[in-house]
């Protein structure tokens, strides 16, 4: 067995740098404890409608979607706005960056993606460089992880060893990773095949583009989540009594004009409880009254959980979440500024954060995987040796890039800024307990 050691890496990797990106980050937390009481929600922030088109089409879909089979979950809302094919937020355009609505770990520094792809590189030696191998990323957005992951391995020399196999719902985005990864690309019209699209990289890695996690192929996988779990759809649940009720979407008015003081829907409580208020186990001694629930996400854990087991694997999520103290986590993001989720839908960015504890339970349900973390961003870097990397970067910087690149990675690691509210989280088959113990997974020590 090979092992890498952080700081032979970095010497590895070029030393200059693409200068850190910019901008402002999804961090803030919409507290609204007051969120059931209000029949008619007021705005927790001033916000125009715009884009009409968008907001007219889905809010006349939903508007119809309500009248026809009354309210609807949080989470059928909150899917139709993120992706309904035609008019859904990821769908049709780039929402990322000081243009768009909020901006990632990637987007803000090549650190985050030099530091990911070590780690990769790392545990996969560590494992006996299991060859060829996949590199699964579910959600990539711009496709900038991918992108400085991919240049790391091809610094290492191991471009040739795996395939790149990207889960994204999005067919705008899709095109905008394929420009940015790949040399050739191909679409697939075959509605039978696994992927919808290929290509291929400059140094002829091959790359594929799949709807959902069980069409990749099945193989020794090393699957990255970047904030994939949080623009999963949530269920939001509330206590009366000893049972649990869901919290529906509600038409508000038949009035066509949407303003910022009277919004097209509302929230309401369900009478009885739901499929999904039924269905749904707290763990015992939970003393929220309210709580955010993705089904989406237990399926998804429970399907790589599986794949990690039989196939072999490693899965590393990195999202803004918590340990199951949170309870009312839902909220918008439009032009770098909190937005109420009911207004305008479409047109801006919703999201909640993730909730480790649930997915550590599944994940851990028939013992198939270990789970370590979720550990802090800052934690998880400086681990890892950023600020050698920064030190690194620093010596060979323009002038005139040195401050974004120090702000970058200081935005990426503080505790007050990125470096608490995000998380990593690491999932191993289970059979490497051993292993594992005598080799403690990087980062998470
Ligand atoms: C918040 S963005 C994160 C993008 C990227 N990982 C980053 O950090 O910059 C969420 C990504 O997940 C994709 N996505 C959302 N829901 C999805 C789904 N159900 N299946 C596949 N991809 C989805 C979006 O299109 C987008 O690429």
């Amino acid at each position: 067995m090979k092992k890498i050691s952080l700081k032979c890496a970095f010497n590895v990797l070029a030393a200059n740098s693409s200068f850190c990106r910019n901008y402002s980050y999804k961090a803030v937390r919409r507290p609204d404890s007051t969120i059931l009481s209000r029949k008619l929600t007021a705005p927790q922030v001033e916000a125009k409608p715009d884009e009409p088109q968008v907001q007219n089409d889905l809010t006349k879909h939903l508007k119809a979607k309500i009248l026809a089979v009354g309210p609807i979950t949080v989470a059928d809302y909150m899917r139709e706005v993120l992706t309904n094919p035609l008019s859904g937020y990821y769908m049709h355009r780039d929402v990322f960056g000081r243009e768009g609505d909020f901006i990632t770990s990637p987007e803000i520094c090549q650190i985050f993606g030099e530091l990911v792809a070590i780690w990769v590189v790392s545990e996969w030696r560590k494992l006996g460089s299991p060859t060829p191998f996949q590199i699964v990323e579910l959600g990539p957005g711009r496709g900038t992880l991918a992108r400085d992951v991919f240049k790391v391995l091809t610094q290492l020399k191991i471009a040739g060893q795996f395939s790149l196999h990207m889960v994204e719902i999005s067919p705008h985005l899709s095109k905008i990773q394929a420009q940015r990864l790949c040399f050739s690309t191909e679409t697939v019209t075959d509605d039978s095949s696994p992927h919808y699209q290929t290509g291929k990289t400059a140094t002829g890695t091959r790359v594929y583009w799949h709807k959902r996690l069980e069409d990749v192929p099945r193989a020794f996988s090393i699957v990255l989540a970047h904030e994939f779990f949080d623009a999963l759809p949530v269920h939001k649940l509330q206590r009366d009594g000893e049972v649990w009720k869901e919290v529906l979407i509600d038409v508000n008015s038949n009035d066509s004009t949407e303003t910022a003081d009277q919004l097209a829907f509302r929230y309401i409580i369900s009478k009885a409880p739901t499929p999904i208020s039924h269905l749904y186990q707290p763990i015992i001694g939970e003393t929220r009254d309210c709580l955010e629930y993705s089904i989406d996400t237990d399926r998804i854990v429970s399907m790589l959980t599986e794949r990690l087991e039989s196939d072999g694997g490693i899965g590393l999520i990195m999202d803004y979440g918590h340990f199951g103290e949170k309870g009312d986590t839902f909220r918008a993001f439009k032009k770098h500024q909190l937005h109420e989720p009911l207004l305008a839908p479409g047109t801006a960015d919703l999201t909640a954060d993730v909730d480790f504890r649930q997915i550590k339970r599944i994940a851990e349900e028939h013992g198939k995987v270990l789970c370590f973390g979720p550990v802090d961003q800052g934690s998880f870097l400086k681990k890892m040796e950023g600020d050698a990397r920064l030190e690194k970067l620093l010596t060979s910087a323009l002038p005139e890039n040195l401050e974004v690149i120090r702000s970058g990675y200081k935005m990426l690691t503080d505790p007050t800024q990125m470096g608490k509210r995000f998380k990593f989280f690491s999932m191993f088959p289970a059979v490497l307990r051993d292993h594992l113990d005598k080799f403690p997974v990087s980062g998470f020590h």
